[in-house]
């Protein structure tokens, strides 16, 4: 069960939920659980919902944050679960010369200033904006759950490959900004459960370019229901963890 699913009234709210991933994790999270009375709410938030929320504008986190907290209080009962399923690997930028699309480096000769600071906007800095925001709207008692999608290619362990040096950066600044939420979160509720997730390869518009064949590619539906099954699982004593999505310990 997650925390929507037990008897402890909850607010379940999705970041990124106009992405693969965090469409098929919203659809997954609004299904009544085995002894819920009835579906869950949980609200969901991106670039084209309303309220808007985009991480290039901190303004639109404060407002996003001000409304859950206006659900929050209709329903009268705290936000249990958030799960932040934005990133950025290829695209175009905001603000940058018109249908440029960028890609992953391949070689330190392709390091490009905008492409980095895009993929630690979107990939740190966002989801740390969301930590500001939104954790303190999180329950101060009972069952609670932040878990950031994040990327393998983020462990620096890991990392026998190389290339991809935005990506992979970025995503180690997020795993790092997670485990310090994580810790200042259980100061504030000893039952709270913060963690990285790593989804494994995903058919979404993120990993499209790069399919390839003999490659494992799961439809985000799957992926959703492995990646909430983890964070079904996890105990207080695991937060702060970077888990994939069988609920293995990667290294950092
Ligand atoms: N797919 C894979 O194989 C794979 C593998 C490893 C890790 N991941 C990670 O899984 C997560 C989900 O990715 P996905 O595969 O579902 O990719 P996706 O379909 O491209 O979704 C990306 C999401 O990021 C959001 N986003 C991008 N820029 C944003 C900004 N400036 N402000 C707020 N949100 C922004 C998008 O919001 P909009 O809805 O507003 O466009 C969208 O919801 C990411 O963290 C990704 O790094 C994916």
């Amino acid at each position: 069960m997650t925390p929507l699913q037990t008897h402890q009234p909850g607010v379940g709210l999705v970041i990124g939920a106009g992405g693969g991933l965090g469409a098929a994790l919203l659809n997954d999270l609004r299904q009544p659980g085995p002894q819920a009375q009835a579906a869950p709410t949980v609200l969901a938030l991106g670039r084209h919902t309303t309220p808007v929320l985009d991480y290039t504008d901190e303004a639109t986190l404060a407002a996003a944050a001000q409304w859950v907290a206006a659900e929050c209080a209709a329903l009268a009962q705290p936000l249990r679960m958030l799960v932040v399923a934005s990133g950025f690997l290829h695209g175009v930028i905001p603000g940058q010369a018109e249908g440029r699309s960028t890609q992953p480096e391949r070689s330190w000769l392709q390091l490009d200033p905008a492409y980095l600071a895009h993929c630690f906007a979107v990939n740190a800095i966002g989801p740390a904006l969301v930590v500001k925001h939104f954790f303190p709207l999180l329950a101060r008692s009972g069952p609670c759950v932040a878990g950031f999608i994040s990327a393998k290619v983020g462990s620096i362990g890991d990392n026998a490959l190389g290339g991809w040096y935005g990506y992979r950066a970025s995503k180690a600044a997020l795993n790092q900004i997670v485990r310090t939420a994580a810790i200042e979160l259980a100061r504030r509720n000893r039952q709270a459960v913060c963690v990285a997730l790593h989804p494994g390869t995903v058919d979404t518009p993120l990993s499209q370019p790069f399919a390839k064949a003999g490659l494992t590619v799961r439809s985000p539906a799957v992926a959703a229901g492995e990646l909430l099954a983890v964070l079904r699982g996890l105990t207080p004593a695991q937060s702060g963890g970077f888990f994939d999505y069988r609920g293995q310990v990667l290294p950092w």
